[in-house]
């Protein structure tokens, strides 16, 4: 049997460790490098936490797998066993261009069942975190189920570039007509950050066309389980080995937005 209260409390006291040294290099610019385009950065912050979580992960708990977007984890091709995935900066571009608004995201899964999330905000010393069938917390408080809304009065995430063109939804007949219809949109740069947001209620919705398993993987157990959706834009569930198109809502809200908005214009 694992000790999930012993491994929750060694990730809290890694967060806080890795999140201290992340502010720290604050005080040196950071070497910036592109990944895919110049869009997609990475810097030895993110490569240096990344590797600082496996190496205590690998001390601490040899029989268990990592799946990290920095490549310092293992090859996974199933998630047989106890799998972190983990994101060691969510938001690099956030990182690097305001020094705030990105996260570390870690989600620890066995079996491809949901244990244990977090999601924190180093900067402002802020832990999202949920152990599955014991509720959410944002730092000490747990936070409550959340309620329905009505689209009219919802505030959603979602990011401009996906009202231009894109693979998966024709944007007139679909995003353009939902973001008329609702309260507000907002696009905070880090994915990790707008599920905790919806867990929160700080947000109602959170859509986007294409993540990694490292980008949701700690939010989604976060806002699971506070009764928030998370689906793919056709609702179909998840996969953590692969790339997936992404709604996250209250109860109510994420099946009216795909009837009502996604499903008109799915290409
Ligand atoms: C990115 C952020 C961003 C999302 C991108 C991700 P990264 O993660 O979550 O909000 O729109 O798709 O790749 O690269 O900063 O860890
Ligand atoms: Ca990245
Ligand atoms: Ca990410
Ligand atoms: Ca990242």
């Amino acid at each position: 049997m694992e000790n999930w209260t012993r491994i929750d409390q060694q990730v809290k006291l890694w967060l806080q460790e890795a999140g201290n040294k992340i502010v720290t290099s604050f005080k040196t610019s950071p070497e910036i490098m592109y990944k895919t385009n110049p869009d997609d950065l990475v810097t030895n912050i993110d490569q240096e936490t990344e590797q600082f979580f496996t190496d205590k992960i690998r001390e601490a708990f040899p029989g268990h797998h990592i799946l990290g977007e920095e490549g310092f984890g293992d090859p996974l091709t199933d998630l047989e066993g106890i799998v972190w995935i983990i994101d060691p900066i969510d938001g690099t571009t956030n990182f690097v261009h305001q020094q705030r608004n990105f996260m570390i995201s870690i989600g620890i899964y066995e079996d491809g069942s949901p244990r244990l999330g977090y999601v924190y905000d180093v900067v402002f010393k802020e832990l999202y975190y949920a152990k599955a069938g014991e509720g959410a917390y944002w730092n000490d408080m747990k936070l409550p189920p959340l309620k329905e809304v009505p689209l009219e009065q919802a505030l959603i995430g979602i990011n401009s570039t996906w009202l231009t063109s894109n693979r998966l939804l024709e944007p007139k007949d679909t995003l353009v007509p939902l973001v008329n219809d609702v309260r507000g949109t907002r696009s905070y740069g880090s994915a990790a950050l707008e599920f905790v947001f919806v867990a929160t209620g700080r947000l109602d919705a959170y859509i986007t066309m294409r993540l990694s398993p490292w980008d949701f993987a700690g939010g989604k157990i976060i806002v699971e389980e506070v009764g928030g959706k998370v689906t793919n834009v056709k609702g179909e569930p998840l996969h953590l080995l692969g790339k997936n198109s992404i709604l996250v809502a209250r109860p109510g809200l994420h099946e009216k937005i795909i009837q009502d908005y996604l499903s008109k214009g799915m290409n």
